[in-house]
């Protein structure tokens, strides 16, 4: 049986292992690997390992990728592995981030739904075909695992920032006919940490694992607020 050499991140340095390969093998199974058969004080993170639940994102040879569903074969170089926690957020410990800024920079965006309808309303009507609901279901599968966050050179250097996943998450909103705090939300998107300071470099975009496109939705907030502001909104 042929065997992966994988380096992974522990603190300051780096740990050495050596990994049984498997056919159709993903990183999170090599990762666990590790931690049930060769070290069990390794931390690492993650819940569904189906894509769904965001939690098992790390740096795999350099870039951000959700582990649960990255083969080995598409990212191995010579049978090699270099595994370590999401750039951009503090590690706990090991490949285990912490995601408190991730999330509050969300409630900072006004990530949140408000609706003013009551129990006895009827129920909204947003034709499938329009604009509005093609913008909004755009970017409604995040599953915020972090990987654009990590892979976004503006919240390198400006921690501030809200980055590309809150912004993903305000321009869905901005599109939902029902949601009724957009001047809100606009004002909080349009400051220096908001979605100005985006330099479209399109890393989040390119490492999206749902494929969604954060760069798009930012420049839609750019003209929304721009648009506001014209119209003395904000
Ligand atoms: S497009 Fe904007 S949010 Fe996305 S990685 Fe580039 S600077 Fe960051
Ligand atoms: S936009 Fe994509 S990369 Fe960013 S948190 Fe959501 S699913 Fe992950
Ligand atoms: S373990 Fe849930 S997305 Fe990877």
């Amino acid at each position: 049986m042929s065997t992966l050499q994988v380096r992974v991140r522990r603190g300051d340095a780096f740990q050495a292992y050596d990994v049984p390969r498997h056919e159709s093998q993903t990183v999170l199974d090599v990762v666990t690997h590790i931690q049930r058969h060769l070290d069990p004080t390794l931390a690492y993170r993650y819940a569904c390992r189906v894509g769904m639940c965001g939690s098992c994102a790390m740096t795999v040879n350099g870039a951000p990728r959700w582990t649960c569903r990255t083969h080995v074969d598409k990212v191995a170089r010579n049978g090699r592995l270099e595994i370590g926690p999401l750039r951009n957020l503090p590690v706990i410990r090991d490949l285990v981030t912490d995601m408190r800024e991730f999330f509050d920079k969300w409630a900072r965006a006004q990530g949140r739904f408000k609706g003013e309808r009551k129990r006895g309303d009827d129920f909204a009507r947003v034709a499938p075909e329009s604009e509005e609901r093609r913008l909004a279901d755009a970017g409604i599968e995040c599953i915020n695992c972090g990987v654009c966050y990590a892979a976004c050179d503006v919240v390198a250097r400006n921690p501030d920032y809200l980055g590309p996943a809150a912004l993903n998450r305000a321009w869905t909103l901005v599109n939902d006919a029902r949601d009724a705090a957009q001047t809100e939300r606009l004002r909080a998107v349009a400051g220096d940490a908001g979605c100005q300071a985006c330099h479209t470099h399109v890393s989040c975009t390119e490492r999206c694992p749902k494929g969604i496109s954060p760069t798009a939705g930012i420049a839609g907030l750019k003209r929304a607020t721009l648009g506001a502001a014209l119209r003395g909104r904000l």
